[in-house]
């Protein structure tokens, strides 16, 4: 057994007391805790976990102006024995690291990253909301932290990691309008990287959105706005007859990992999912002919949310049908996270104090 590298201090008052679990709106209380590390001089050090602060930062600090900013979204719950639980850890380093790549920011290390999710959450149990679909969210960001103005990349950064007991995404069915004047990725851009501007990016059409009584985008090929990417907040499912098909990822949509679950967990039940390009007249033709069964999103925060309706051209292709394949994944995923179904992927993993890790 290796001694942890990581400093721990703890509050001296927690604001746990103060958080009402019935009413967790995504995204807005943090836990008592938070993970940081620092990149200077070539390496990653000060591995450290203390009450959550605010950062003191430059105004010319190089992540405000030019965007070198990264993060992951990833849960942990507690089991129906108590014990909080991991979901897929490693998955989230191996693409934190991919977005480092493509934005310029030095990888952060893997087994430092699997130490801190298990200490903060192991620290952090007592926030992990208790109701199914609730979990605590775990929000690691990496930002550039040079001071000046000359388009390069930082010398420095900072990495950490926030919690935050969360309820769910969306909390109803969602609407999409199929996007025929902005784009979300081209070829060879930023796509695949979870970096903040692409969700910038996605504020203001999706506003518009919202102005034409829509929940969200649902983004089309840069090139043709022919072929579906992905709703900006998740993946997207289509199940038309028989048939179950996701758009490819090809360098343009976020590799999500509740996707990569979602296919994992049909397969596993002897569905075959067809990742390829759809094409939204693919989607339409299906419509017009009755075929058109479910559409989901997938994703960490999302984790399964059912589409509604789909507005393309005007036109609204409503879905009223069920949502089998959608709930059949969703009841899945829940039940792995309680421990009520067995884990033939071994996805879950046991929160450990860092003094367990080897
Ligand atoms: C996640 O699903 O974790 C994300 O990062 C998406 C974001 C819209 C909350």
């Amino acid at each position: 057994m290796s001694e942890s590298k990581i400093n721990i201090s703890k509050t001296e008052s927690s604001r746990l007391s103060e958080i009402d679990f019935d009413n967790l709106p995504f995204g807005k209380f943090f836990s008592d805790h938070m993970f940081q590390a620092d990149y200077e001089d070539g390496e990653w050090k000060d591995f450290r976990i203390a009450p959550l602060e605010n950062l003191s930062i430059h105004p010319g600090n190089l992540a405000w102006h030019y965007g070198q900013s990264i993060f992951e979204g990833m849960k942990a719950s507690k089991s129906k024995d108590g014990i909080p639980m991991l979901f897929r850890p490693e998955e989230h380093i191996y693409r934190l690291n991919a977005s480092a790549r493509r934005m310029c920011m030095p990888e952060f290390p893997e087994e430092m990253f699997i130490e801190a999710v298990h200490t903060l959450v192991e620290m952090e149990q007592g926030w992990i909301p208790p109701q199914e679909g609730a979990a605590l969210y775990l929000r690691p960001l990496m930002i550039a932290m040079d001071e000046a103005l000359g388009v390069r990349p930082s010398a420095k950064y900072k990495f950490m990691i926030m919690t935050l007991p969360v309820g769910p995404y969306y909390a109803q069915p969602v609407s999409l309008l199929a996007e025929e004047t902005y784009i979300r990725a081209a070829k060879g851009g930023v796509g695949e990287a979870k970096t903040a501007g692409n969700y910038a990016g996605s504020l203001y059409p999706a506003r518009l959105a919202k102005e034409a009584g829509y929940d969200q985008i649902m983004w089309l090929d840069a090139k043709e706005f022919k072929y579906i990417q992905e709703v900006g907040t998740m993946n997207i499912f289509f199940v038309i007859g028989d048939k179950i098909i996701t758009p490819e990822t090809t360098g343009t949509i976020l590799k999500g990992i509740t996707r990569n679950t979602a296919i994992e967990i049909l397969n596993f039940n002897g569905y075959q999912v067809e990742e390829r390009p759809i094409s939204i007249d693919e989607v339409v033709k299906a419509h017009n002919e009755g075929l058109l069964k479910e559409v989901f999103g997938t994703g960490t925060a999302a984790v399964i949310a059912k589409v509604s309706k789909i507005a393309y051209r005007g036109n609204d292709m409503v879905l009223s049908g069920g949502s089998e394949i959608g709930d059949m994944i969703k009841k899945t995923i829940n039940g792995l996270r309680l421990g009520t179904e067995i884990d033939h992927w071994n996805w879950t993993v046991a929160a450990k104090g860092s003094q367990v890790i080897v």
